[in-house]
């Protein structure tokens, strides 16, 4: 292992140290002060902090999985993977949405494939039966030597699919991997209230985009929040709209919401000809019409919300180097039930191609240098100051509080 402490000074944040997790590694990070040092940029590549990531940020706490109406009716399923975990979002008969570990708890096999409808689960390899909750209903066979059943009611519940905690938001399914006391709606502090006459539960997902990216998580969640590549890196796009932040109180610990005054429009689309949008929601209140939220809640959720839909970002782990970034476009129903929706509704994703193409780009070629024995310890503007706020509320739970720095 590269060790860059060795003889390098104070400068050890060029490569990783045999103590990634080190309170001192983080000093610049830590200190309030004009300018902040960023991470050190092994935490971008480090297979130790990345796990210790997985750990303490992600897996104990809220992480958006999907939307709700991929199962709108009792007995839908749908299989998907987060965090490389198989899962299998389910609608049981009494309309409550539950999250399974997709994995047979007799040896293993996914129980489900794909998406469709079902009364139960029956897992292909021996036929053990699942209820929709989760229930195993039955094992055929599995007997011991004597031909008695190795599972009767006395512990039937032990082999039930393994439930993850989930709750829903605004038609958004968040799951964690561990249970622990908060609550969603503690984790989303003042968010819900904030955005609720948006009616984010009456719109519908259109359109989703993954991109398969080579790139820590971080790369997208830090780009999403940092207002100094705006005038770079979309000089001919998102940069032509002129807004003015409309000051709010933080909404929480683990979220952050800023709305952005402008005078017509929407910044799902661009500020130029032929970027014909949706009338604004009428349902929206009149103070919030004339601009542009951007809501975040950690580690992975992003969304810029217009007045007349939302963009939907999840930035997913999967290793040191490499992300899953899913972006997902959501509308109103009632305006997706108009005629002319799908003409209209090509200007969004036309500015979402060029719009994220460009944050994507960047991200990447963020990434392809940072690994280089050459990177050094960031430092950060007053432009790139939310990046600190990623980076200690990250620290508060990988290495611990600010005051053990
Ligand atoms: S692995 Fe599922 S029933 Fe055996
Ligand atoms: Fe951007």
């Amino acid at each position: 292992m590269l060790n860059g402490s060795e003889g390098l000074g104070s400068d050890y944040g060029v490569l990783e140290p045999d103590d990634p997790l080190n309170p001192r590694h983080f000093t610049g990070v830590r200190q309030r002060g004009t300018s902040h040092d960023g991470l050190p940029l092994w935490c971008y590549t480090s297979k130790r902090f990345f796990d210790a990531e997985m750990e303490h940020v992600f897996r104990p706490n809220w992480n958006l999985l999907e939307r709700a109406e991929l199962v709108p009716n009792p007995g839908d399923y749908h299989t998907l993977s987060f965090m490389n975990v198989p899962l299998m979002m389910v609608r049981g008969t009494d309309r409550k949405v539950r999250v399974f570990a997709n994995t047979c708890p007799h040896r293993g096999a996914l129980v489900a494939t794909g998406k469709g409808n079902c009364k139960s689960f029956r897992c292909p390899y021996h036929s053990w039966v699942f209820a929709l909750d989760g229930k195993l209903l039955g094992a055929p066979a599995f007997d011991d030597a004597n031909d008695k059943p190795l599972i009767d009611d006395s512990n039937r519940h032990e082999y039930s699919l393994f439930e993850l905690p989930c709750d829903v938001w605004g038609g958004f399914v968040f799951i964690k991997f561990r249970k622990t006391p908060v609550t969603l709606a503690e984790y989303l502090g003042a968010v819900p209230e904030r955005l609720a006459s948006h009616r984010l539960e009456d719109m519908i997902c259109v359109r989703r985009k993954v991109y398969d990216m080579q790139a820590n998580w971080k790369a997208f969640a830090e780009n999403y929040m940092d207002a100094l590549h705006i005038p770079n890196v979309h000089r001919d796009s998102l940069a032509r709209w002129h807004g003015t932040r409309v000051p709010e109180p933080e909404p929480g610990e683990n979220v952050t919401a800023g709305f952005v005054g402008h005078e017509k429009g929407s910044m799902l689309l661009l500020p130029f000809p032929g970027y014909d949008g949706f009338p604004a929601m009428e349902h929206i209140r009149e103070d919030r019409k004339k601009g542009t939220y951007f809501m975040t809640a950690r580690p992975g959720m992003m969304m810029t919300l217009g007045n007349d839909g939302a963009l939907v970002f999840n930035s997913e782990p999967l290793t040191p180097t490499t992300s899953r970034l899913t972006v997902s476009s959501l509308f109103p129903k009632s305006t997706v039930a108009r005629d002319d929706f799908r003409q209209i509704a090509e200007n969004y994703y036309r500015r979402n191609e060029i719009v994220v193409g460009e944050d994507v780009e960047i991200s990447l070629r963020q990434a392809a240098g940072l690994n280089s024995p050459y990177a050094r310890m960031p430092r950060l503007c007053k432009g790139e100051v939310r990046l600190n706020e990623i980076h200690n509320w990250i620290l508060d739970r990988v290495v611990g509080p600010a005051a053990a720095a």
